[in-house]
């Protein structure tokens, strides 16, 4: 895909700000942390687009980018982040709960786990809530460079088992290394065309 324009149309806090032009929209969702702004600034090949943070809970708002005029990559807030307050956590709840309920136009979910470590409760309530509301779901497995390449399959076989995914495939990125990111691009292109 060659990205000839990107922009941050909004950071939305409700949803009478989410843009209505009708353009579809997929979305990245994950624990804090996971790399859901690296792997969208490794995906759009944009160095510091979307924010990325040390320290957990960066990304609080939904920020659309819109992509060649064409679609939007949409950046959720984290969540899982320990030291959240609870009403921070609510508030997360809140804006989420919104988006899924109100967002027409959101066609796909990527949701973000790392390649690392089986997948959390909250990570597993995240893609039955996809199931849940009818929106296909795609399994991103972050920070690839992590692992050997020998070691993906087991990896992505924990992955899969502990979200009960049945998903075709569970697709690896790596945001430091920039690799991952033709396979994903497929996928996205396909997720359009059909
Ligand atoms: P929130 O906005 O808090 O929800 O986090 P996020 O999911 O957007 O994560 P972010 O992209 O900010 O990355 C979190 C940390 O992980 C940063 O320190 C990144 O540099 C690191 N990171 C992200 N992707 C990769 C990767 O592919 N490989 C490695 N080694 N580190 C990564
Ligand atoms: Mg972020």
């Amino acid at each position: 895909m060659k990205i000839k324009n990107v922009e941050l149309v909004i950071s939305a806090m409700k949803k009478d700000q989410y843009p209505d032009d009708g353009l579809p929209e997929v979305a990245f969702v994950g624990r804090s942390n996971v790399g859901k702004s690296s792997s969208i600034n490794t995906l759009l090949g944009r160095k510091s687009l979307a924010r990325v943070s040390q320290n957990p809970g960066k990304t609080r708002t939904i920020n659309f980018y819109k992509i060649n005029n064409e679609f939007y990559f949409v950046d959720l807030p984290g969540y899982g982040y320990a030291k959240m307050s609870k009403d921070s956590r609510k508030e997360w709840g809140r804006v989420m709960e919104e988006y899924f309920q109100n967002s027409k136009d959101l066609k796909h979910i990527f949701l973000l786990v790392d390649i690392r470590h089986e997948p959390k409760e909250d990570d597993v309530m995240m893609h039955s809530y996809a199931v849940h509301y009818n929106i296909p779901v795609t399994v991103i497995a972050t920070k690839s460079d992590k692992i050997s390449r020998g070691a993906y399959q087991k990896a992505f076989s924990v992955i899969r088992k502990k979200l009960n995914y049945t998903g075709e495939k569970v697709m690896p990125i790596s945001a430091l290394k920039k690799t991952g990111t033709d396979e994903i691009w497929s996928h996205i292109i396909n997720i359009f065309e059909n």
